[in-house]
């Protein structure tokens, strides 16, 4: 059932070109993206002026990335709130306000109650979500699903770059209900979208010299992450998977916070990871992160930095280097999410856990 491999987690992280394939399918129709689901009038749609994403764990994380998309191609204001401090205050929620919930499971409790919370509010919800036939689509005004398949693994990879997709989707639909995006601009993106899992096939493809790193750097007491933009999220979800795994300390931050904290906790052989944005229209982001990996490595730190392959900037300034396919940079977490992944599962592994059952964990918190 493990399909030859050691771990659960193992084969979902293999899976992912498909679950990503797989969450496009059937989306794109006669020139427009589509939704599963959709219970909120065209005209209610364009009238929305505001989103809140809700989630807990990975799919909060998912929806962090989700925020830079939606905001740069729909002009509105989008906010990303952890479902269980999301439901316990007073946002500010009306009938224009779509909140979209991300849940694998369809069944958390905070992500549900959230729901429960904006709907009393007239607000608009829109669930994605892997589970059909489950509470939370069953409740919301529309539904996206993610196409993962069952994901037995605790530590969420494939549930993760299917939310991250359906996100973007969602991001095109009202893109497309508003007009901030012409017709053939929502194609244009959806075929990039379409070409990913070619690309996340080769970073699945090599992730050997990854786990090498992983067993190096198996007792290390702590690690950092670093990145900027979508590559923010993505650090908080490579701190978030070596917690869950392998039980290590590690947190991520944003890059140009550095200065204002974190930069005093490196020491001699602190393993940082950074995630490097593509080196094509980047403007400042790229040189900002060579600065702040100049500066961590004069006090000391191992970086270990994921980039694209063709970046012979950053490439001496890596004590290990992860090279992924060019892409743009809202796209880049796609692929730079899976060292991340194959790093916390080896190191697990390495350590002697149980790597699709970390201790204290459950797949699904139905409770709060
Ligand atoms: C956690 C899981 O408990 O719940 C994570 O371990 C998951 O993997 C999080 O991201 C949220 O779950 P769901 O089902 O709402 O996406």
């Amino acid at each position: 059932e493990k399909g030859g491999y050691d771990y659960f987690m193992l084969k979902e992280i293999a899976e992912q070109p498909k679950a990503v394939a797989d969450t496009l399918l059937g989306h794109f129709q006669d020139g427009r993206i589509v939704l599963d689901e959709q219970r909120i009038s065209d005209q209610d749609l364009r009238d929305i002026d505001k989103v809140f994403i809700v989630a807990c764990g990975s799919a909060y994380h998912s929806g962090m990335v989700a925020k830079y998309a939606i905001e740069h191609w729909t002009r509105l204001p989008c906010e990303v709130e952890i479902a269980s401090e999301f439901r316990y205050r007073d946002p500010v929620l009306d009938r224009s306000t779509l909140v979209v919930a991300i849940s694998q499971s369809g069944e958390t409790a905070d992500t549900l109650e959230a729901v429960r919370h904006a709907k009393a509010q007239k607000a608009r919800v829109l669930a994605v979500c892997n589970t059909n036939g489950s509470q939370i689509p069953r409740e919301a005004d529309a539904v996206l699903y993610t196409h993962a398949g069952p994901e037995i693994g605790v530590a969420s990879t494939k549930a993760y770059l299917a939310q991250i997709t359906a996100n973007y989707l969602v991001g095109l639909a009202l893109a497309q209900a508003r007009g901030t995006k012409y017709p053939d601009e929502v194609a244009a993106e959806f075929r990039q979208l379409e070409r990913m899992p070619e690309d996340i096939q080769r970073v699945v493809d090599s992730l050997d010299p990854v786990r090498e790193i992983a067993r190096e750097l198996a007792d290390s007491k702590s690690v950092l992450f670093l990145g900027r933009h979508v590559g923010y999220p993505t650090a908080l979800e490579g701190a978030l998977k070596l917690k869950e795994l392998a039980y290590m300390h590690a947190e991520g931050f944003p890059a140009g916070e550095l200065k204002h904290g974190p930069i005093a906790l490196i020491e001699d052989g602190l393993p940082v990871f950074i995630v490097m944005p593509p080196v094509e229209g980047r403007g400042v982001l790229h040189s900002k992160l060579v600065s702040n990996i100049q500066e961590i490595r004069a006090r000391g730190a191992r970086t270990i930095v994921i980039a694209e392959e063709g970046d012979e900037v950053v490439r001496p300034l890596s004590d290990y280097f992860i090279p992924i396919p060019a892409s743009t940079t809202l796209l880049q977490p796609l692929l730079a999410t899976i060292p991340y992944q194959a790093f916390a599962a080896e190191v697990a592994a390495a350590r002697g856990y149980d790597v699709d059952k970390p201790r204290n964990l459950a797949k699904s918190v139905t409770v709060e």
